[in-house]
């Protein structure tokens, strides 16, 4: 049984035993709207490359909550959980499922940039709030920003702007990118691109496959005869273990150093064993950062779930606490549209990451770290950028 076919047999179980008692009976909560429990939506991949990553936040989110007796704003919550399969194809179904037959008060998902915005369609169409955990597609904060949509995480911008910088002051010149063929992948080579140019450096080649294909051979193959001063490159989840491995296995570490957007190591170092020691890449978390935060974060992660934190699930976290931000101010009142969202973009989340803050466009403005694989840490080196705010390209509130 799913996770979603569970959630609708409790719901069964409950009205079958209401209907065998009197009406009079009826839980008072359930009777009066106020007091009704808030629905959250938890639109994420259970399943695919992106499988571990949609675990972590889910769990994340539920750690924040849980911290708070399991309530917002003083009411009980709900969870509904549909898998995305990270399928950008059936994003607008599996949201509306969510928004119109559900009726969750907050859709929150996702991981992947093409399901993020075709959940950004249906929650502006339906004027429901959505918050985004991860998926990094710049509309989402830029051309389709609106009061009604926020993001925890990044946008696919920051990470790559912040390697280009680091490549660029490192006195690099020529580059090759690597990454799948959808919004993720392009923005992050953009970002990159963008602040290597200006450094003075010159991106020679961008090389694309689809996703979540991991036959990266012909493209290794062209990396070995282009002969580049170093690759950059965004995958994440399964398919940045493959790609780091085969990276290794074609004897390419040592010649042509490797960097990329954090998420090629974060999640995954397990896995990826020998061939991610000492890669370099940029991320708004990393290992070893000294915030109190964090530390208590990821003791009561792993007392939660038996893992170890990784950036995924500091979203997911982050969340839950922009969500606690918002319905305190408004007593739990979903309705209080006005005052929820004018409370969350006056939130400062005290982020494992540490403290950010919401531009006008709802995209955290957050320092990017540069850091070091090191056994199974990506090891914190600087910070590469100071509270970076993506651009907001195109947004009308920014
Ligand atoms: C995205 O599709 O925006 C995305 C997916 C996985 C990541 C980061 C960004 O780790």
């Amino acid at each position: 049984m799913t996770r979603e076919t569970r959630v609708q047999a409790s719901r069964r179980t409950i009205l079958k035993g209401v209907a065998a008692t009197a009406v009079a009976l009826l839980p008072a909560p359930f009777a009066v709207g106020q007091t009704a429990r808030i629905k959250l939506g938890l639109m994420l991949p259970y399943t695919g490359t992106y499988a571990a990553l949609g675990k972590n936040i889910d769990e994340a989110v539920r750690l924040a909550v849980g911290e708070q007796g399991g309530k917002l704003g003083g009411r009980e919550v709900e969870y509904v959980v549909l898998d995305d399969e990270s399928e950008p194809a059936k994003g607008a179904e599996n949201a509306n499922k969510l928004v119109t037959r559900d009726k969750v008060d907050f859709l929150i998902g996702t991981v992947h940039s093409g399901v993020a915005m075709a959940m950004v369609k249906v929650a502006t169409d339906n004027d429901t709030m959505l918050l985004i955990p991860n998926a990094g597609a710049g509309a989402a904060t830029g051309a389709a920003c609106a009061p009604n949509i926020f993001r925890t995480s990044f946008s696919n911008w920051q990470p790559g702007f912040a390697m280009g910088k680091v490549a660029a002051g490192r006195g690099r010149k020529r580059a090759v990118a690597v990454s799948w063929d959808y919004a993720a992948g392009h923005e992050s080579v953009d970002g990159f691109k963008e602040a290597f140019t200006a450094g003075g450096g010159k991106l020679e080649k961008e090389l694309f496959l689809p996703f979540p294909n991991v036959e990266f051979q012909p493209i290794l193959t062209e990396i070995a005869a282009l002969k580049p001063e170093l690759v950059y490159v965004f995958f994440a989840g399964g398919g940045a273990v493959k790609f780091v491995k085969d990276y290794a296995a074609a004897g390419l570490k040592a010649s042509v150093p490797l960097v990329g957007a954090g998420f090629l190591t974060d999640g995954t170092l397990e896995a990826q064993g020998e061939a991610a020691q000492g890669l370099e890449t940029t991320l708004h978390y990393a290992d070893g950062l000294d915030f109190a935060k964090d530390k208590a974060f990821r003791a009561a992660f792993r007392k939660a779930t038996g893992r170890d934190a990784d950036v995924y699930a500091v979203q997911g976290y982050d969340t839950g606490q922009l969500l606690v931000a918002g319905l305190a101010a408004v007593k739990g009142d979903v309705k209080a549209r006005t005052d929820l969202v004018a409370a969350m973009e006056r939130a400062e989340i005290d982020s494992p990451r540490g403290k950010f803050t919401l531009s006008k466009a709802h995209n955290p403005v957050q320092d990017m770290y540069l850091r070091k694989v090191q056994g199974l840490e990506n090891k914190y080196v600087s910070v590469a950028v100071k509270a970076l705010a993506d651009p907001a390209r195109g947004c009308k509130m920014a």
